[in-house]
């Protein structure tokens, strides 16, 4: 569709997350004019629904080093090691440039900072807040630093837009892509930001989060459909450690026929000392790993996966029974209250947990200041691939990825805005919206996904969802007989269109890893390889494909 209307700025922010709120407001103080677009409200997004916590070298009894060693050690051998390094040594830093901007962490009857323990940590090194509640704090205090310059001309924010593609200029001779113009979103708005718009900047900062839609289940809010990875493929941009997706080992098991955002138990509780029991009740992740309950992320949830399949259950059980009533109450009140909706209260009850799908560790490869392989165009949070995670993040590093890296991205953009590196340039190239998928096709992609590149793939398994995948468009396509003209964006096509190229991309790079590391795992490659400590990278063919 054309644009109905147009918006200039120095840069435009996409996504209200921790990293989308942190780069525009470090934005603002630099360049003249700033955009933030959100594709709901201010403070919907993933951020909102982080219960563990933060992790950095808080304490004086850890440091930077060791927090490398553990973040080194659960990635597999695929992190990039100056990239965790830049996480590690600004991590700190940035958590109190976040107490200063009012985010209330919980400390202990001394004031002093309360920190826990999680997966693969070997230090307690877990800031969090109001308990369980730790990233709707920092939601709640990034939004408030944004509500109190809303009225400034320095910023603007639009709610309720949906991005739908990245506008570059004219593409190199040998076909690359050109630079960033903007962007073009969809607003359901009233006034002069209604409908489809541009806006146009020479920088763009994604930071749309993750993509929990393209599977059945998952402890993703509805809104994340991968927009900003589909967008920065369209875009011709480099995307990297697509297979790379991490199951939380306990989400609260419902029912098998019970889908969408499924309830997260955090790790936190097994910090504090929850145990895992099969339905036999027999504790066996000491038998797994020498950090038993603790153990990183993959290794716990593929341990379940597997002892699920020994004992012919769907679930396991979490067992916090002896951690006491008024512990669990005070520590974790939004788990509690979860589960209390449920009928269950973990003082007394065993809760049943099974893995779900929880976060995307690849996605838009950049330099260590967000800068991806188009010029202009920034990843930030979930949406990046800066290498901090390589094959599984560790447990509360993806919050301070999202700070550190803003705060990097932001700081380059200006220099390079205010030093006239990011020129403007005339859109050329905007990608059509003729093969948008049918809304009605979200469930069949979300099937494939779950069935191909889920818990446990195969070459099989993911060619099987490759060919599904690939005739969904054609079929949407045959059966669109609304009547509606093709070019009318819905947003509900562009976001099933998202989440089916993301399904379609990651299945591409699951299948070429012929090994298993870390949230990539293949029942017919079931070791890691050393051949394979390489990175798997994605992008848009010149002329089509991938
Ligand atoms: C959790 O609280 O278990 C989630 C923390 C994270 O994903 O880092």
């Amino acid at each position: 569709p054309d644009p109905g209307w147009s918006v200039e700025a120095d840069a435009v922010v996409v996504g209200s997350g921790v990293a989308g709120l942190t780069a525009a407001l470090e934005l603002r103080s630099r360049v003249r004019r700033v955009l933030l677009v959100t594709k709901g409200v201010l403070s919907s997004g993933s951020t909102v629904w982080a219960q563990g916590g933060i992790a950095a070298a808080l304490d004086p009894a850890d440091s930077p080093a060791a927090h490398l060693r553990d973040t080194l050690l659960a990635g597999g051998g695929l992190c990039d090691p100056r990239a965790v390094e830049t996480l590690v040594t600004e991590g700190p830093r940035r958590v109190r440039e976040l107490v200063a901007r009012g985010a209330v962490f919980d400390t202990g009857p001394d004031g002093v900072l309360s920190l826990t323990r999680e997966g693969g940590h070997r230090a307690d090194r877990i800031a969090h807040a109001g308990g369980d509640a730790t990233g709707a704090e920092i939601s709640r205090a990034l939004v408030a630093q944004i509500e109190a310059v809303r009225e400034d001309p320095g910023i603007e924010v639009i709610e309720h837009a949906l991005v739908l593609d990245v506008l570059t200029g004219a593409p190199g001779p040998d076909g690359a892509p050109g630079p960033v113009a903007g962007v073009t979103l969809h607003v359901i708005g009233e006034g002069s930001r209604d409908g489809v718009g541009a806006a146009l900047a020479p920088a763009v900062v994604l930071a749309t989060g993750g993509i929990g839609q393209v599977y059945r289940s998952s402890t993703n809010p509805a809104q994340a459909t991968g927009d900003g990875i589909a967008a920065a493929l369209r875009a011709g941009a480099l995307l990297g450690d697509l297979e790379f997706v991490q199951f939380h080992p306990t989400v609260l098991w419902l029912g098998a026929g019970v889908k969408g955002q499924l309830t997260l138990v955090s790790e936190a509780v097994r910090g504090e000392g929850a145990l895992l029991l099969d339905t036999d009740g027999v504790r066996f992740m000491p038998d797994v790993h020498e950090l038993a309950e603790l153990a990183p992320r993959d290794v716990v949830a593929h341990a379940i996966v597997r002892r699920m399949a020994a004992t012919g259950s769907d679930h396991v059980w979490l067992d916090a029974r002896h951690l006491g009533g008024d512990f669990l109450r005070r520590r974790f009140p939004t788990i509690h209250e979860r589960l209390a909706e449920h009928g269950i209260d973990p003082a007394t009850d065993l809760v049943p947990v099974a893995p779900a799908q929880h976060y995307h560790s690849g996605g838009v490869v950049t330099d260590l200041d967000g800068r991806s392989s188009v010029r202009g165009l920034y990843a930030v949070g979930e949406v990046a691939c800066t290498g901090v995670h390589g094959a599984n993040r560790l447990a509360s590093n993806s919050l301070l990825e999202g700070l550190v890296f803003a705060h990097r991205a932001a700081r380059d953009v200006a220099g390079r805005v205010e030093g006239g590196f990011l020129p403007r340039v005339e859109p050329v190239v905007r990608p059509g919206d003729e093969a948008l998928v049918a809304a009605a096709s979200r469930a069949r992609v979300q099937r494939v996904a779950t069935d191909g590149p889920g818990v446990l793939r195969s070459a099989e398994g993911l060619r099987r969802a490759l060919d599904a995948l690939g005739r969904i468009p054609a079929d949407a396509q045959a059966r669109r007989d609304d009547g509606r003209p093709l070019g009318e964006p819905q947003l509900a096509e562009w976001e099933t269109t998202n989440v089916h190229q993301v399904a379609t991309v990651l299945s591409l790079a699951a299948l070429a890893r012929e090994e298993s590391r870390g949230g990539h795992a293949r029942a017919d490659h079931p070791a890691p390889r050393d051949a394979w400590r390489v990175r798997v990278g994605v992008r848009a063919a010149v002329g089509g494909g991938v």
